[in-house]
Formats: structure tokens, sequence, C-alpha cells
């Protein structure tokens, strides 16, 4: 059913027609449903509704609602989105009052509403998820607070550091990943109801009470940019491409680790899929998914930027292209939430070394400790580190004589900074990565998740 045939002779065909159609929106069926019915309450508030047709139209939409429910809710090839489905039911079950629904109201200021609804959950959802998975993670660097691994910068080993230290930094990222979903369901948070189609309504509506009766925390204060804006909904699918980035990163490393040149991780067989033409090869798909669908999410988001650049206010119909790209992005950080969550329970991560050149820091800040300035001592052990190379000998091998060659502040007491796991006990600096470390981060984190 469309609600504007009055103006016209003849209507568009079957082809335009499905071109204009949207069914994506079938999803928002009972924010629909919620939004027609604290709009109904309002208009009998208001004295704008006499109290029979209230009751009529409320017992219309609550029979709708069941049947939203029981998934008996059926759409038609005709009905031109979902506001205009429910309102053709509507006048199925009670007739010509359905006709009184859209008093006040608009489809541009009811869908904004609708969207508005559904990522207010959505973010709440999200949020959620992305503090269960930031558990996740920290408990994983917790039970590897000890664990001396090399970490890295330009992907060469830097310093040693621990698993722990390494897994918490995604930890952390997907803490703000998930606050910033709190922040974005915040700003969505506003009831756009009453605006109408742009520039407001002559009846003596209440926005106030639709918004109260939603349990939203703010109503609009321009019409026209109430029912043309959609920053928060592009704010939404930043939230998503962001926290996909993330997630995206360590999918990365967990690809890289479980080479067999890296051979820091093994997945778990339920993890792990097999090729068809090699019989021995055990690949990394979860992980290379979340990756490759991360740069779907990135897409979403410069469509959806795209999307509202160059539009003139208010409404306009390139609007209806937010709601794809919203659920596509909501969709898929939600599975892929869920995909690592699987992945890390099944992934055993093994230890590997870091090269004793790591080590080259500790050794400079040991003369950084006896006076000698930062800049002298960096060049001294870079010299030892040259000097060693060209006897084809590593920093292991180092002996004394050596190391007082290259500064003669150097004593006996630092040969024992040449062992990796010495060096991260010294890496007391806060947010470093020395166990004591992780242990002080994993129960901040627990802290800031039980209050944010
Ligand atoms: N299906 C439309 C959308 O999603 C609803 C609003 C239609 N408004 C209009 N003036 N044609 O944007």
């Amino acid at each position: 059913m469309s609600l504007w045939g009055g103006r016209f002779d003849s209507r568009p065909g079957e082809t335009l027609w499905a071109y204009t159609t949207d069914v994506s929106d079938r999803r928002l069926l009972a924010d629909d449903i919620a939004g027609s019915r604290a709009h109904v309450l309002m208009l009998g508030e208001t004295g704008i509704l006499a109290e029979a047709d209230v009751t009529s139209l409320l017992d219309g939409l609550e029979a709708i609602q069941s049947e939203a429910v029981g998934g008996e809710f059926e759409f038609s090839d005709s009905d031109e989105d979902v506001h205009s489905a429910v309102e053709r039911r509507l006048f199925e079950l009670v007739g010509d009052t359905a006709g009184k629904l859209h008093t006040a109201r608009s489809r541009n200021d009811q869908v904004a509403l609708d969207m508005r609804l559904y990522t207010r959950r959505a973010a709440d959802e999200r949020h959620e998820q992305l503090r269960a998975y930031a558990l996740v993670l920290a408990e994983i660097a917790e039970s590897h607070a000890e664990t001396v691994v090399p970490s890295y910068t330009h992907l060469q080993q830097a310093q040693p550091t621990t698993l722990g230290h390494h897994l918490l930094a995604y930890a952390w990222m997907a803490v703000r990943d998930a606050e910033r979903f709190a922040g974005a369901g915040r700003r969505i948070d506003v009831s756009p109801l009453g605006a109408g189609a742009s520039a407001g309504t002559s009846l003596p509506i209440d926005p106030e009470a639709t918004a109260r009766e939603l349990g939203m925390a703010g109503v609009f204060e321009n019409s026209l940019d109430a029912v043309g804006s959609r920053d928060h909904l592009a704010e939404y699918v930043f939230c998503c491409a962001q926290a996909m980035v993330t997630l995206s990163r360590l999918a990365e490393e967990i690809v890289l680790w479980a080479t067999s040149e890296f051979g820091r991780a093994r997945l778990g067989d339920s993890v792990s899929t097999g090729s068809s033409a090699l019989p021995h090869k055990r690949n990394p798909d979860i992980a290379e998914l979340v990756r490759g669908r991360a740069a779907r999410i990135s897409g979403l988001l410069a469509a959806m930027m795209t999307l509202q650049k160059g539009l003139p206010l208010a409404y306009n119909r390139d609007l209806q292209e937010d709601k794809r790209l919203v659920f596509e992005a909501d969709d898929t950080l939600a599975a892929s939430l869920a995909a690592m969550v699987e992945l890390l329970g099944q992934t055993e991560f093994v230890p590997v070394d870091p090269s004793v050149e790591t080590a080259s820091l500790d050794l400079a800040e040991s003369l950084v400790g006896r006076g000698v300035p930062f800049r002298e001592a960096h060049e001294a052990v870079g010299k030892l580190v040259l000097t060693l190379e060209g006897q084809s000998r590593s920093l292991l091998e180092a002996s004394l004589e050596d190391l007082v060659s290259a500064h003669a502040a150097f004593d006996e007491a630092d040969l024992v900074l040449l062992d990796p796991a010495t060096s991260v006990q010294r890496r007391i600096s806060p947010g470093g990565g020395s166990p004591e470390s992780v242990h002080t981060q994993v129960s901040d984190l627990r802290r800031r998740i039980t209050s944010s």
C-alpha cells in the first residue's frame, strides 16, 4: 500500500515500484509499532484525537504487535516500506479510524525515530558485547603475565615484554570501543517525533510526552535537523568500523603468529579450516574473514559520509539508504565479536624468546643510571652491537671485556641484563610490560569495565 495516491493519475510500474521500496526496514517493525503507540497516546492526551479513536488505534496496534511477536505479520509486495505495511494492516483491522494514525506525523519523523530506537538498543548490545570481549582478553592476558615475548616496532623486534602486556593493549582498545558505543547511544537517545514532514505542525502536539513514553532522554530542538540529520547514524557506523578495525589488527597478528615462520600460535581444530587442494593445510580463515570484513565496514562508513554530503535540508529519499549501511555494519560487528571470542578460546599462544638484541635499551639505561647521557649510552651500545655483528657474534655472547671496551662505565652486573626475562622484570614504568604491570592493568581494566 502506498500512503500518497491522492494527487496522482497513474502510479509507478512494477519495476520502478520495486526500485523505490526497501525491504531492509522490515526489522524496524517492533520499533515502528512502539513509536506509533506512543504517538497515539500523545494524540489522546492532548485531545487531538477522541478517546474512542485512541482506543481503537491502540487495540489495532496491539494486535499487530502480537502478530509481529508471533512471526505472523505478513508484508505485501505492495507495501512501500514498514510504515506503510503497519498502516495497511491497521486499516484491515480497525477500518477507517486507521486514517487518523498519521495525524501530526510524517514518515520522515517516524523513520528517524525508528532508527533511533533500533540503534539505541543495538548500541547497548554492542557495548555489552565489547565489554565481555575485553574481559576475555584480560583473562588470557592474566594467564600470560609472565610469558616473555618480543614487542615490535616496524615489525622488527624492539624490547622484551610479556604476552599479557601485548594482549592487554587489545583489551584496552576494546574498552574504548565499548565506551564509544555508550557515547553514541547517548546522542541517539533523542526523540525526533513531532518534527513532522519538515517544519512541524499546526496541531497542539506534545513531543515531550512521546519521548517520555518511549523512555528517550531528550527531544529534538529543530524539526529540520530532526528529520534531515543522520550524523548520529554515521557515528554509529564509525563505532562499528573502529571496533572492527581493532578486531582486524588482532586477527592479523593471529594470522601471522599461526604461520610456521612465527610459530607463536596454534589454532584449535574447531577454529581452523582445511584446504581442498593441500592436505597438510590448517588455515586461519576466521581471523582472515574478520580482517576482510573490516574492509567492508570501512566501505560502509565511507558510504554513510557520502550519503550526507551535499544533501539539502531536510529529508531526502537518499536517506532511505542509511538503513542497509547501519544494519550491515552492526550485524557484521556483532558476528565478528562472537567469532573472535571463540577463536581466542581455541588459540594456544606459544612463547618465543625475544632476540637478545632486544636488551640493548636495558644496557643503555644501565649506563644512564650511572650518569652517562642517554645519547652517549645509545651510541656505545649501538657500536657494541655493530662490532659483535662484524665478528658474527650475538649480544648474548658478549663478555665483560666487550662491554667495557664499548663504554668504560659498564661493569659485571650488566651481564644479567642480557637475559630477556630479567629485562622484562625491570620494565617497571607505569603501563609497561612487566608481570606486575600486567596484574595492575588487569585489575584496573576490570574496574573500568564495571563502571563504564
Ligand atoms: N522508507 C522511507 C525511508 O526510509 C521512509 C520515509 C519516506 N518519506 C518520504 N517522504 N518519502 O526513508
